[in-house]
C-alpha cells in the first residue's frame, strides 16, 4: 500500500507495532547472520563478563536509538531518491540489534530496562530533525552515526583480549556505522558544527553512564 492512501491512524498503528518490534526482546529479526557464530565463544572471568555485558547493553540501547532515530526521519524527512539507501541503513540497524540481544543473552545478561525512555526520546528528534528538511535530517544521522562510531572503537579497545566473539560482532557494526554516515552525507547531509556535536556528546554521556548499569 503506498503511504499516501495511509490514515492518520493506519500510521499510528504501523509505528506501534515497529515501536514493539523495536522494544520487545526477541521479536528484531536479523537477515545476516550474527557474526559472532563463526567466533569460538571466550573463556571470560566474572569481572569480564561483567564489563563486557555492560558494554554491550550500551550498544544494544544505542541500536534502539539507531531504530527510533530513523523511524522518526521516515515519519517526517521527505527523502524522495534516498529512501531507499536510508531503508538499507534502518534494515541494517535491525541486524546489529538483534545480534547485540544475542550477545546479551550468551553473557547470561539482559537489555537495559531505560530503553522505553531512550526509544522515544530518539523519535522525537528523528521526526524533528526530519521537519526540518532532509539537509538537517541527514546530517543528524551523520553527526549520530560519528558519535556511534567513536563509542564502538572505544569498545573494542576495552573489551577482553580473548572475547573475539564480541569483537566480530562490534567490528562489523563499526564498518556499516561508518558507511551509514558515509551514505547520510553523500545523499545531501549538513556536516553538523562542532557545538552541536559537543552537545550530542554530553547527551549521550548520559545514556551510556545509565545503560551500562541498569
Ligand atoms: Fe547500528
Ligand atoms: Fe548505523
Amino acid at each position: 500500500m503506498s503511504s499516501r492512501h495511509l490514515s492518520a491512524f493506519d500510521r499510528a498503528l504501523i509505528q506501534f507495532d515497529q515501536a514493539l518490534h523495536t522494544l520487545v526482546p526477541g521479536t528484531a529479526r536479523a537477515q545476516r547472520a550474527n557474526p559472532a557464530k563463526s567466533e569460538l565463544e571466550a573463556d571470560l572471568d566474572a569481572k569480564e563478563r561483567h564489563h563486557t555485558a555492560g558494554l554491550m547493553r550500551i550498544n544494544h540501547t544505542g541500536e534502539i536509538c539507531a531504530q527510533a532515530l530513523y523511524q522518526g526521519q521516515a515519519l517526517t524527512a521527505k527523502l524522495g531518491k534516498v529512501r531507499a539507501a536510508m531503508s538499507q541503513a534502518a534494515q541494517e540497524e535491525v541486524d546489529h540489534l538483534a545480534w547485540c540481544e544475542q550477545q546479551l543473552k550468551a553473557l547470561d545478561s539482559r537489555p537495559s530496562v531505560l530503553n522505553p525512555l531512550f526509544y522515544g526520546a530518539s523519535l522525537a528528534l528523528g521526526a524533528a530533525a526530519g521537519l526540518l528538511g532532509d539537509k538537517i535530517s541527514l546530517g543528524f544521522v551523520a553527526a549520530t552515526e560519528e558519535q556511534v562510531c567513536r563509542h564502538l572503537r572505544e569498545h573494542l579497545d576495552q573489551l577482553p583480549i580473548q572475547d573475539q566473539a564480541n569483537r566480530a560482532v562490534l567490528t562489523q557494526m563499526l564498518d556499516d556505522e561508518e558507511k551509514h554516515g558515509t551514505v547520510a552525507l553523500e545523499a545531501g547531509g549538513t556536516r553538523f558544527p562542532r557545538w552541536i556535536k559537543r552537545a550530542m556528546k554530553q547527551a549521550s554521556k548520559a545514556m551510556t553512564a545509565t545503560t551500562y548499569r541498569i
